[in-house]
């Protein structure tokens, strides 16, 4: 897509990021990726500011990572432990790391962020080009719910605290599944936009860029503790195996 900046995400938020993430549920979802892994290596796509890397690295893992955002591996690489994990700044639908690994990582909805079906077709074929036979690709993302939206747009409530309140103005494309939204974040410090787009898909249309990768799912749950994934899940953890040949 033209223009696209994968970098533009984390330019807006580097310096926030770690705040605005403290109420995720990384207990649990290291937990899963250390069983799923079953001794490693990992490569996470958007590595980020490591809040997922580094813990894993902290339960003797070998980590690496991909992210478009020196901003973002800015933050990373200024945490204890954080200049230690191999980072390839680029784009995860496209660029290289070193190795061959036993499972990649894909969190925090960060596959939408990938501007278009193509980009995203092409992660998956980069992600299994980057995992040894029988090695697994781990997603996690929203389930599109339209509803949400009146005259295709919202105002969410994400969170409030005496001391800062964050809501969501998100605009909804159905045609193009594209959801344009912009976090509002207001502290006693002022307000802050911080953009964030996402190229939607249901998770069957990400089942079948997995099997259009060589992959085949393996478990869907509705959260990394493992819940079952049901009609009214709002998010799934999605596990894929690469074919052995
Ligand atoms: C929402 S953050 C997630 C960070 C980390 N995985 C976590 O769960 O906290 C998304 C990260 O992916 C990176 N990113 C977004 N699109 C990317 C792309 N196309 N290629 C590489 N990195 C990308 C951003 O720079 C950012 O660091």
């Amino acid at each position: 897509m033209g223009g696209f900046d994968a970098s533009a995400y984390g330019r807006a938020i580097a310096d926030v990021y770690d705040e605005m993430v403290e109420h995720l549920p990384t207990g649990p979802a290291v937990e899963r990726v250390v069983r799923l892994a079953e001794g490693g290596p990992i490569l996470e796509f958007g590595i980020g500011t490591g809040r997922l890397a580094l813990p894993l690295a902290a339960r003797g893992l070998a980590v690496s990572g991909i992210d478009a955002s020196p901003d973002m591996v800015a933050v990373l690489r200024g945490k204890p432990g954080g200049d230690r994990i191999p980072v390839t700044i680029g784009d995860f639908s496209e660029v290289r790391a070193e190795g061959r690994f036993a499972l990649v990582l894909l969190a925090f909805n960060t596959v939408f962020a990938l501007p278009s079906q193509d980009a995203q077709v092409r992660c998956f074929h980069n992600a299994a080009a980057h995992l040894r036979p029988g090695g697994r690709f781990v997603i996690e993302a929203w389930v599109p719910d339209p509803t949400a939206f009146h005259d295709r747009t919202s105002l969410r409530l994400l969170s409030l605290s005496d001391d800062e309140v964050v809501v969501e103005a998100a605009r909804l494309s159905p045609a193009e599944q594209f959801m344009h939204t912009t976090r509002l974040r207001m502290t006693p410090d002022g307000l802050r936009l911080l953009p964030a787009n996402h190229r939607y898909a249901w998770p069957c249309e990400l089942d079948l860029m997995a099997r259009l990768a060589g992959m085949r799912r393996e478990h869907r749950w509705a959260d990394w503790s493992g819940a079952p994934f049901t009609d009214d899940s709002r998010a799934h953890v999605s596990v894929y195996r690469l074919l052995e040949s």
